[in-house]
């Protein structure tokens, strides 16, 4: 018998994983795939033996998702909202701080007290039935003192690590992710491989094949920095580099429709406050890009043009009761004031209603929406309002 076989395709897990985080983050598949494969190297149980499941130093600007990414694996795999043990770097900066993360020898003042964020316990906390892995990410590590490298390499190497008190927490079923700005400020020198918004709008557009070229001379500069900042151990216990690009225009027009789906699906599993729904207009969703440009700060910026331009006023029409519960508002672009403007298309919408008209197709917090909308409303009722309203929402 002779049966070619495809290599390329994954599993059903990994495919659905790949599939989820594509929904989430925009423009970086390329570091998606990196943990997809490795996830699925785990499921099949081809893993090395006696190391972590995969070891990622993520490279990059700030704001374009390195942190972000590793969540959202984790709450797409363990189905819970921030299921990842966060060792902020910066906060170890002096080698006595290494005893919040391993706590410290029996005899010592305050042995008893100490709860080390790297126990077993705390490791392995939100595994469910099917899903016995843990992720663990050290961010910012070009932040980090020595003996918290010390600490970094002895997992690496042995995925074991003794704590204060000799008792050794495994790492054998442990994702380890880092995270580094470093090179950032040289790759942002290249130009973006993609422009931003403010520059696109002067029909400023580059030829694929220099996106492409600047795409790899940002990625090898990341590379470069980290090796010289980081020891050759280091960098050779690391399973994969990836190095995060800068956000395209689409991109960022992705991760606005993103953030603001999160948002609406918020304000409906919210516990007490009214229900309401929003649609955005096209020229309204371009302002917001226009004002969160800044290539510095990636999609950070972006989310705080959000904040102030759209949610800051309906929490002021929430306040001032001109939004109420079961409203359909409708979001535009004045562009003579040059500012958003809010209208109220409908009202009394029962919540099934309002829940099928919002976009769901972000999977964020719908367990707990699914759950508000069956406590409030068991039976969800397709009404000739909700079709209606449906097309503008
Ligand atoms: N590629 C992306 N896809 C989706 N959202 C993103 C992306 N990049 C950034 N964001 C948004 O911006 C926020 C900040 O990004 P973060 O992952 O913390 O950046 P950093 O690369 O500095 O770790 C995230 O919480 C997310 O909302
Ligand atoms: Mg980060």
């Amino acid at each position: 018998m002779r049966t070619t076989l495809d290599p390329k395709r994954t599993g059903k897990d990994a495919s659905y994983l790949e599939y989820r985080l594509r929904q989430l983050i925009a423009g970086q598949d390329d570091a998606i795939g990196q943990i997809v494969n490795m996830f699925q190297m785990y499921t099949t149980g081809l893993s090395s033996p006696g190391r972590p499941i995969g070891s990622f130093l993520f490279l990059g600007p700030t704001g374009t998702g390195k942190t972000r990414l590793v969540e959202a694996a984790a709450e797409c795999l363990l189905r819970r909202p921030s299921p990842v043990v966060k060792i902020d770097c910066a906060e170890f900066q002096h080698s006595h701080e290494i005893a919040k993360l391993i706590g410290s020898p029996p005899g010592y003042l305050g042995h008893r007290e100490t709860h080390p964020l790297l126990s077993q316990e705390m490791l392995n906390q939100y595994w469910n039935d099917d899903v016995k892995l843990s992720f663990v990410l050290f961010d910012e590590i070009e932040k980090a003192s020595d003996a918290l490298w010390n600490l970094l390499l002895g997992i690496l190497d042995k995925g074991v690590l003794t704590l204060g008190d000799n008792r050794k927490v495994d790492f054998s079923r442990a994702m380890i992710f880092m995270t580094s700005n470093l090179g950032a400020a040289e790759m942002s020198q290249i130009g973006s491989p993609k422009m931003g918004f403010a520059r696109s709008l002067g029909k400023e557009t580059l030829a694929a094949e220099e996106i492409e070229r600047r795409s790899e001379k940002q990625s090898k500069t990341g590379v470069e920095a980290a090796r010289k900042k980081f020891t050759p151990e280091f960098m050779n216990r690391l399973d994969k580099i990836v190095v995060f690009k800068s956000l395209a225009d689409k991109d960022l027009r992705r991760i606005l429709d993103i953030e603001l789906a999160i948002f609406q699906q918020r304000l409906l599993a919210g516990a007490n406050q009214k229900k309401f729904v929003f649609a955005v207009s096209d020229d309204a969703k371009t302002f917001l890009l226009e004002q969160g440009v800044d290539p510095r700060y990636g999609a950070r910026h972006l989310k705080r043009s959000m904040e102030r331009l759209l949610v800051q006023p309906l929490s002021n029409l929430l306040a001032t009761e001109q939004i109420e519960d079961g409203d359909c508002l409708r979001i535009e672009f004045d562009a003579i004031e040059r500012e958003l403007t809010f209208t109220k298309e409908a009202e009394g919408l029962p919540i099934g209603t309002m829940f099928e008209m919002i976009d769901t197709s972000v999977p964020v917090q719908l367990g707990a929406l699914a759950a508000a909308v069956s406590n409030e409303h068991p039976k969800i009722n397709t009404s000739a309002t909700a079709s209606k309203l449906k097309g503008k929402v």
